[in-house]
């Protein structure tokens, strides 16, 4: 079966829709416009205390259950920085309970374990952007669901590449003074990674006298801030977790508020972690972030990347502390450069993909540990199914 979400609405109808899916024989077609659907949050309840089951009770259910008896997934989205916009990249961060907690080699890069059947992801969207690029989104969202691409299809043909039309910026030389800081985590402040991680950073800075102030977006109270903040001052530092390998949701509305054109001449860094280890993993997102800045009229400042932070959360207070240590040096290097461009910066990330051997390795000895702390830190949440539970399955 064929699910289509129409992200965008009545400008979008059926009939535009529905010639550009190959395998007509079953279709059905959700407007979720219309809907109330909320950005996932990042409470990872649906992984460790209600194993497929969203916290979030509003309309996404009634999809989760469709999409359990799906083959195909098809978003139909619009597009906003060269991406989907945060209504089509929406449905997909919430597709996370299609997933288990567990990890495993599949193909050899670790994936979660697929709760109920692989689903291969299909793309139609509207506006400008990078048809490679988007191509390229749907077959790594579609392997990590363990399905395949099914394409992604523009509706008009006017897709071009939008990502560094704008021209690059040179970046603000000298040391920074003053840097805002905007945690994007959708997750709240106190249970964060990101804001372990930024803690540990701002050691850094403080160190070389840099000042700081920190925005969650987390909290919409503080959106107003967190713009004024990035307006009047001249560096900013976006930190955040990887969601669906991209920009959460909820970050790409923020983004969305922000004038195009930054008054001063403003420089915009990353610092970009995720679950997983391999620097691969991160490398779309990078991408999108390249061409980010240069669309609000800033300078990029580059990205740090670094893997494993799902550990924050779960593992025990020595393990959590070995990996938040680094960023301190990353704020002192931070401090002296103003930006992440630097070879030391881009070997923070770490390898690319574990060689085969190190794969065969943590196959044996390690992956077994690790699940059974998910497994463990489960009950703890008084978790009382299964991490592979199959809420919504018929059997
Ligand atoms: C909806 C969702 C999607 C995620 N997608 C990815 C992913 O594609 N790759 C990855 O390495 N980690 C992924 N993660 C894991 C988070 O990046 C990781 O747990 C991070 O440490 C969370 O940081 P935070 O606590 O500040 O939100 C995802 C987490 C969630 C909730």
């Amino acid at each position: 079966m064929n699910l289509v979400l129409n992200t965008i609405g009545a400008s979008v109808d059926n009939d535009m829709i529905c010639p550009l899916i190959p395998d007509k024989k079953e279709v059905e077609i959700i407007n979720t416009s219309d809907m109330k659907i909320a950005h996932c949050m990042g409470c990872n309840q649906c992984w460790l205390k209600t194993p497929g089951v969203c916290a979030i009770k509003d309309d996404y259910e009634s999809i989760l259950k469709k999409l359990v008896q799906a083959d195909n997934l098809w978003i139909v989205s619009d597009t906003r920085f060269g991406f989907l916009d945060y209504k089509g990249k929406r449905v997909m961060d919430r597709i996370v309970p299609m997933l288990n907690m567990t990890v495993g080699f599949r193909d050899g890069w670790m994936r979660h374990e697929v709760r109920y059947h692989p689903l291969n992801i299909g793309l139609l969207y509207k506006g400008d952007a990078d048809q490679a690029m988007m191509e390229d989104w749907c077959k790594r969202t579609a392997v990590n669901i363990g399905g395949h691409s099914l394409g992604a299809i523009a509706f008009s043909n006017n897709a071009k590449r939008v990502i560094d039309d704008r021209g690059e910026k040179s970046v603000i030389s000298g040391r920074p003074e003053h840097l805002v800081i905007i945690n994007g985590s959708p997750r709240v402040a106190k249970f964060s990674n990101t804001e372990k991680i930024i803690h540990s950073f701002v050691k850094g800075l403080e160190e070389a006298g840099v000042t700081w102030e920190l925005h969650h977006l987390s909290n919409r109270n503080e959106w107003d801030a967190a713009r004024e903040a990035y307006l009047d001052n001249k560096r900013t530092l976006i930190a955040f977790p990887l969601y669906v390998e991209c920009v959460p949701s909820l970050m790409l509305e923020f983004l969305e508020t922000l004038p195009v054109v930054h008054q001063q001449q403003g420089e915009l860094s990353f610092l970009l972690h995720g679950g997983m280890d391999e620097g691969y993993e991160f490398r779309f997102c990078e991408r999108i972030l390249q061409g980010l800045p240069a669309q609000f009229g800033c300078s990029y400042g580059g990205t740090l990347i670094h893997g494993g932070s799902f550990g924050i959360r779960t593992r025990e207070d020595a393990v959590k502390a070995k990996i938040v240590a680094p960023y301190e040096k990353m704020g002192r290097l931070f401090a002296q450069q103003g930006n992440f461009l630097t070879p030391e910066a881009k070997k923070f990330t770490g390898p690319e993909q574990y060689p085969w051997l190190v794969r065969k390795m943590v196959s044996l000895l390690f992956l077994k540990k690790v699940n059974g702390e998910f497994e463990q830190f489960a009950k703890d949440w008084g978790c009382t199914r299964p991490l592979d539970d199959k809420p919504y399955s018929d059997k």
